[in-house]
């Protein structure tokens, strides 16, 4: 019997099996590029063809994401495990949130968890509610009370040892107050980094000619995975505690004391929380939070609702990737209006054209930004983009600040149409958008120049010596 090739066919016409196959074939296969590229600094395959196998992997887990493997590279903190940084199984999985985003959404969560507990319509079901931080998420196990070992969180199974990078931030303890610990006691919490020292980091990673970080979260990620802790303090990194993993028992009652507790043990607890009676309360919550939200020094990109009862949190427990007793309530991503002074077009290390708008400067959110990423030429033409516009810039979590649209009342009369470059303004040479496997054409234009363009030559040396692939 012939055997059936499925890389060949389209992520769309895959069924539920071949996607499986194919998933199993592509996890193996780009963790092998990753260790001829990362660890022996010797690709057998092009960026572009390693891009295209992550796509895949990508838009096929879009389409099954009951297919997701635990290996998946798309799991991976920041694409890959460092190899630099041991490696270590966590005592519990560090689980993530599922999403809500409007009431409906907390109207769900609340039947689901009121007939899981058989509770009658009458019965009050407390809620804690917290803003929920965007950060990195690291786990600290303390032994006897000593810090013995920090993580990250990896893909929830297997995360990173960063323990010296972890003593040096602020709010973890080395010791523990408390007397009667148990002798394993792990306490989950989020790694951030303040809107002012975001800022400061990136006035000095363009002084040092270095690349600018995208948000206060990549920031934290990049400053916890340094080699060296003393860089790692330099960067004034935070932790907020909010959950334990393993903890004999530690923690009973309700979550309400259990933050009380937390705070006993010498951690920073994030605020403001509050202990609600019903959704009318929780929705409050939000609302408040949702006004005050840029009066805040750090990124929060939700608030997340905890059941009180600790023992009925035990009941319900937990899905394969997040528990049944919390949620996340998504927050909207920040807006403001500036406007695009002009369109700069940069050549990236795989010859891709990335149009650049560079702004006015606008404080979205804390956060000052100056330049926005308009994908490609396809997006500004689609929302007729032009220099000279006012537009609206959005700031969200893990992205680099986007135009979402024209404030067309306020184009300027003798604005024109933009042009995207027929040509790479780096070297001249001819550009091209290539074939995809649906017979499209790639939106991301090319230029054809590779080692003759100035930009793909310092860009690939800039990569060659960074961290990720040194
Ligand atoms: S509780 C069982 N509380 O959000 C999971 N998580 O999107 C317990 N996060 O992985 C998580 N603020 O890294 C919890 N107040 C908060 C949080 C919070 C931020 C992070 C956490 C989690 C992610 C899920």
């Amino acid at each position: 019997m012939t055997k059936i090739d499925f890389k060949n066919i389209p992520v769309g016409k895959l069924n539920s099996k071949q996607a499986e196959s194919e998933l199993k074939r592509l996890s193996s296969l780009i963790l092998i590029h990753n260790k001829n590229y990362y660890q022996d600094n010797y690709p057998k395959i092009s960026d572009r063809e390693y891009d295209l196998l992550w796509k895949r992997n990508v838009s096929i887990e879009k389409k099954f994401p009951e297919l997701i493997r635990k290996d998946s590279p798309s799991l991976r903190i920041g694409g890959d495990l460092n190899e630099s940084f041991k490696k270590v199984k966590h005592i519990d999985p560090m689980l993530s949130l599922s999403n809500i985003f409007d009431e409906s959404g907390l109207n769900d969560f609340y039947t689901q968890m009121r007939k899981l507990l058989e509770l009658e319509e009458e019965e009050v079901i407390e809620i804690v509610a917290e803003p929920k931080i965007d950060g990195i998420s690291a786990s600290l196990r303390y032994l006897n009370g000593d810090l013995s070992l920090g993580s990250t969180r990896g893909n929830g199974f297997e995360g990173e040892d960063i323990t010296n990078n972890l003593k040096v931030v602020n709010g973890v303890p080395k010791k523990l107050k408390e007397k009667g610990l148990p002798p394993i006691l792990e306490i989950r919490g989020e790694v951030y980094m303040e809107h002012r020292d975001f800022t400061k980091l990136n006035e000095f990673q363009k002084k040092m000619g270095k690349p600018l970080y995208a948000n206060p979260r990549n920031s934290a990620a990049g400053s916890l995975r340094q080699l060296d802790s003393n860089v790692t303090a330099e960067r004034n990194l935070h932790f907020f505690a909010y959950t334990w993993g393993s903890s004999s028992n530690y923690f009973k009652g309700t979550q309400w004391q259990s933050r009380k507790q937390l705070k006993e043990l010498g951690f920073i607890i994030n605020e403001p929380s509050r202990l609600c009676k019903n959704s009318k309360e929780v929705l409050n919550y939000y609302e408040e939070i949702l006004d005050m939200r840029s009066s805040f020094n750090f990124d929060i990109d939700g608030v997340v609702y905890k059941l009180n009862n600790i023992d009925w949190q035990n009941i319900i427990g937990s899905r394969s990737r997040s528990p049944r007793w919390a949620v996340a309530h998504k927050l909207p991503a920040e807006k403001a209006q500036t406007v695009i002074n002009s369109i700069d077009v940069q050549v990236g290390r795989t010859g891709s054209l990335t149009p650049v708008a560079r702004l006015d400067p606008i404080n979205v959110g804390g956060v000052f930004i100056t330049n926005a990423t308009l994908h490609n030429g396809y997006e500004i033409q689609k929302k007729d983009i032009r220099e000279g516009d006012t537009v609206i810039v959005q700031r969200a979590g893990d992205v680099i600040p986007q135009v979402l649209e024209v404030v067309i009342s306020k184009r300027k009369e003798d604005s024109k149409k933009y042009k995207f470059p027929k040509i790479c303004p780096e070297c001249g040479s001819s550009t091209l958008s290539e074939k995809l496997e649906n017979g499209e054409n790639e939106k991301t234009i090319r230029c054809t120049g590779g080692l003759k363009c100035p930009s793909q030559i310092v860009e690939r040396i800039k990569h060659f010596v960074s961290q990720s692939a040194l």
